[in-house]
């Protein structure tokens, strides 16, 4: 439901037309047109289920990260296979090890099924905090890493990231959440460990960097053993996904000068948007991502922002208030700037 502060009247009176929505670290430069093309064009046989499409998809993927098409699993948004994951952690009985504040989807869902939590906060300098989570590591364990993480932007580069997760007992199973990994650059993906390491399972997006939030597509991959388990805790694996967003999603791995272009222009954006609030006292973590995590001096921000029709995201952390800023257009991130000039 829409806000009472978002009403159009009241938008209205703030001087603001439109809702700038910079909460859901969503790109507002997606999809590609090619991928919408894709949709507009398609001239397939939409009376038939998607299953084809599914199994094309696959095979896409497979060659994208030099992969085979049985070590990869789809899923409508990555966060169903976030889901999927709470309940197989469960189902071994591991407890699941990771670093608050992070994507809750994953230890809400093995909270609820009554499994095994074990929360560490982040460093100090708001990272996953690598050393605690291997002293903590015990058998049956499981490890849920988000690079870069949300809601903090904080980024481990490929080679630490790689030794971290060898030096990990190789029974345990260690869960990397990609979803942002496109916004750090080539090359910084763990894809690349998949064949040596059994007990490593990436989840990746269309909705970030591919800017495809609303078509709903995501994956995981790991080793065929384990895309074989998981496929048994699904009735109908694939029966929920969408023949266009499968087309778009294929369509998408061949869009790599948008990705490129997305990653500059987000960079510039969210530097000028950082010295902005740095300048205004806001301290900001060091983000690789499409949004940047800052202390909010105590205040409200989020329902004073939505006051000017600009809606943000704020947690309440240790005791201190941090909000998070999605990087949206040069143009929404000024009108973000003005507001918190307004409230400062
Ligand atoms: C770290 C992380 N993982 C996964 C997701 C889920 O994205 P989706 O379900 O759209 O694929 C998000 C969404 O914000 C996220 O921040």
């Amino acid at each position: 439901m829409l806000s009472p502060y978002l009403s159009k009247e009241f938008l209205r009176q703030n001087d603001a037309e439109t809702v700038i929505k910079l909460n859901a670290n969503e790109n507002p430069y997606g999809p590609p047109k090619s991928v919408l093309d894709s949709i507009r064009h398609f001239d397939g046989e939409l009376f038939r289920y998607q299953g084809i499409y599914a199994n094309n998809l696959r095979e896409q993927l497979a060659s994208f990260h030099g992969l085979e098409s049985q070590m990869i699993m789809l899923g409508a948004g990555s966060s169903v296979l976030l889901q999927l994951l709470g309940h197989y952690v469960q189902q071994k009985s591991a407890t699941l090890h990771y670093c608050s504040p992070t994507f809750n989807i994953l230890p809400d869902t093995l909270k609820k099924a009554g499994g095994k939590l074990n929360s560490l906060p982040l460093t100090t300098d708001y990272k996953f905090d690598l050393a605690a989570l291997k002293e903590a590591d015990e058998t049956p364990g499981a490890i849920y890493l988000v690079n870069p993480n949300n809601p903090t932007g904080t980024f481990y580069e490929r080679t630490e990231m790689e030794l971290f997760c060898k030096s990990i007992n190789s029974k345990t199973l260690i869960i990397l959440d990609e979803a942002y990994i496109e916004y750090a650059g080539d090359g910084q993906s763990l894809v690349g460990l998949l064949k040596q390491m059994p007990n490593l399972i990436i989840v990746r997006t269309f909705s970030k960097i591919y800017g495809m939030a609303g078509l709903r597509m995501g994956y995981l991959m790991a080793s065929a053993a384990i895309i074989r388990q998981l496929q048994q805790l699904v009735p109908w694996p694939n029966h929920d996904l969408s023949t266009l967003s499968l087309v778009a999603a294929g369509n998408a791995l061949q869009s790599s000068s948008f990705v490129q272009t997305t990653r500059t222009t987000n960079a510039r954006v969210m530097q000028s948007t950082i010295k902005a609030l740095e300048s205004l006292g806001y301290r900001c973590s060091p983000s690789v991502a499409n949004f940047v995590y800052f202390n909010t001096k105590g205040k409200n921000l989020r329902a004073a922002l939505e006051g000017y029709g600009v809606q943000i995201g704020q947690l309440d952390y240790e005791n201190q208030t941090f909000a998070r800023v999605t990087v949206g257009k040069e143009q929404e991130m000024e009108r973000f700037v003005q507001c918190l000039q307004k409230l400062n």
